[in-house]
């Protein structure tokens, strides 16, 4: 078990349902310490650089017009293994195969308003909380 950092996103469908504190729960019922935190709006140019590794798939200008639709919350959660932990609290990308109790089978309505977003790897851990947050921003 190792101590790791992912980035998460509560999306502008769970922050127009203000159900933030609600998910904040389940991130911290599950182990996993909010150590950063900011409430945003995405440019849709900003957007598009967050989610460039999608750039070419069919919904890109679905998911752009979504995530800039609204404020957000990004945070950065530590935690053992918190990569996989925040991955396996979220559930399977479309809320409609998410295993029950998952914050997208709970809140999520479709795979385009799924709640949440969290980092993939380690690696995108590291480069998604560079995108949002400055060294002085996370107090671990
Ligand atoms: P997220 O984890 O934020 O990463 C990219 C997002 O694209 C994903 O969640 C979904 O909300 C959205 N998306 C929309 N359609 C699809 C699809 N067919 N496959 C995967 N992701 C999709």
């Amino acid at each position: 078990m190792t101590q790791e950092q992912t980035l998460s996103i509560i999306k502008p469908d769970a922050v127009s349902q203000n159900i933030v504190g609600s998910i904040y729960h389940c991130i911290e019922k599950a182990g996993l310490r909010i150590i950063a935190a900011k409430r945003m709006q995405l440019t849709q140019q900003l957007a598009a650089k967050f989610y460039s590794i999608h750039q070419d798939k069919s919904f890109f200008s679905e998911l752009i017009t979504f995530i800039s639709s609204g404020p957000i919350m990004v945070q950065v959660l530590e935690g053992k293994n918190a990569v996989t932990a925040y991955r396996t609290l979220m559930g399977t990308t479309d809320p409609k195969q998410a295993a029950i109790g998952t914050i997208r089978a709970r809140f999520g309505t479709s795979i385009d308003q799924n709640t949440v977003h969290g980092s993939d790897s380690v690696e995108t851990a590291q480069e998604e909380i560079k995108f949002f947050f400055s060294i002085c921003e996370i107090i671990s």
